[in-house]
Order: C-alpha cells, then structure tokens, then sequence
C-alpha cells in the first residue's frame, strides 16, 4: 500500500489523474473503475482540463462505476449516473456506448448485479478503480459488516451513509434512497490497480483503520491492505492520525 500525503487536496487531484491518462495513454482501451461522491470531483476536473489540452482521449475507455441508488433513474439530479455526466462524461468524449453502470431501476436487483458482474468480466476487469471511503469505512457501498462481498449486491445503506448524503437529496426537496446496488469488495479486489482518495478531518478515523487496522469486513477499507498495487492519497488534515496510538 503506497500512502501518499499531500499539503493540498489540488495536488492530490492532479497526481490520480496524471496516473488515470497515464493509464488511458499506455493502452487507449483501459478498462477504468470510477467513483462519485466529493473526493474524486477535482480529479475528474483534472482529467477534463487535460483532454481539453489535447493530451489525453477517453474515446476508446470503458467505464464501470461503482454504484447506484436503487429507484432513482438515470436523469435524476441525485443519481450516480447523472453525476458522471456532468462531471467527467459529458464534458469529454467517453462513448456513451462504453459507459456501464448499476441500474437502480431495474426490475429485478439480484438479475442486474449477475448482469453487472458478468460485464466486467467480459471487458476483461478493470485496469485502475478509483475509490473514496466513507466515513464508517465503506467502499462503494459495501457497508461495514460481518463479512466481505464477492460480486454487485443490493444493499441497505447505514445510518452514517445516509447522514453523510442526504445533504444532496435535501437540497432538492427530496429524501435519500435506502438502498443501492453496489460492487461486491471482490469486484474492487480483482481490478489490477487501485486509487483511494481521501480528505478532511471527517476521513481520518477511516483512514487510519484502513491503513493501520487488522484486516476485517467490519471496516470494508482494511481489506485493501491484502491488495498488490493501492496508492492512496490523502490531504494533512485526512492523514492526522496515522501513526498515533488508539
Ligand atoms: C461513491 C462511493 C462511496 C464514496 C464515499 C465517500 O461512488 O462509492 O464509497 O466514495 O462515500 O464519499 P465522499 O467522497 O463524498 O466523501
């Protein structure tokens, strides 16, 4: 695990996006794991600068997010899709046809995580996921609990998910969804390379379990420790309690 600590979140942005355009440069058919949530938006906007500069292209890219509120569909404000949309695919030139993602409408939640899982699979895995945390230790959705998850799962989210996020659903008049579909922990295990972003104050406690606590799902992140290639980037203020005693 490769901790890096930055002085500003900026610096931190523009580091994760230089190794996703590496990425898409190496091999302009990469497979690639995206996140929604604050933590990755000024990476997104790092990326975006840079295929306005001409120096990267993310026509021939195949996207997976990691998750989606069940019952929102994919032009609601709140939904993950839209969130992509407006802050990385719609402002570069992803092929919408390569986009693949969750459907939280879909009638049937058990069939469309099989579907989801089968997806990745046939694109051959995914080359880098980018990730944030939670503040309970979550990745993705997978909320902490008494045992890891393969593949996608619908899953009832917890209490702190819901307080963390609902700030976006009030601002709209609207209530936050209970549940999500979400990759399993093994869907995130299997991509070949990994990148968790994380800032503030509110990430520390996580942060120092993930990279210091015993490896268990009651902290989702902890597992990452078992991964062979996870960098981590974190600001000063995210990074305040490695290193001290519980
Ligand atoms: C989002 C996701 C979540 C977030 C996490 C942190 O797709 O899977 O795990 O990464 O909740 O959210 P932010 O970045 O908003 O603090």
């Amino acid at each position: 695990m490769r901790v890096i600590i930055k002085d500003n979140p900026i610096e931190i942005s523009h580091e994760a996006a230089e190794l996703i355009i590496k990425q898409i440069n190496k091999d302009h058919g990469s497979v690639l794991g995206f996140a929604t949530g604050a933590s990755p938006v000024e990476t997104y906007k790092r990326i975006i600068e840079k295929y306005n500069e001409g120096e990267v292209s993310l026509k021939h890219i195949t996207t997976f997010n990691l998750d989606e509120y069940v019952g929102l569909s994919q032009d609601n404000v709140n939904s993950y899709y839209y969130f992509m949309q407006d802050n990385l695919f719609g402002k570069t030139d992803v092929n919408p046809e390569k986009i693949n993602f969750l459907s939280g409408k879909a009638e049937n939640l058990e069939e469309e995580c099989q579907r989801y899982y089968n997806r990745i699979k046939e694109c051959g895995g995914i080359d880098i996921q980018l990730l944030g945390i939670g503040t309970n230790g979550h990745i993705g959705f997978n909320e902490p609990g008494d045992k890891f998850k393969d593949i996608p799962f619908p899953v009832k989210l917890t209490q702190s998910t819901i307080d963390s996020n609902r700030k976006y659903f009030e601002a709209v008049g609207d209530t936050m969804p209970e549940y999500a579909l979400t990759m399993g922990i093994g869907d995130i295990m299997r991509s070949r390379k990994i990148i968790l972003i994380a800032t503030g104050e509110s990430k520390a406690k996580a942060v120092k379990e993930l990279v210091e606590g015993e490896v268990s799902p009651s902290c989702p992140a902890t597992i990452l420790q078992m991964h062979a290639d996870v960098t981590i980037f974190l600001d000063k203020a995210a990074a305040s309690l490695l290193g001290e005693k519980k």
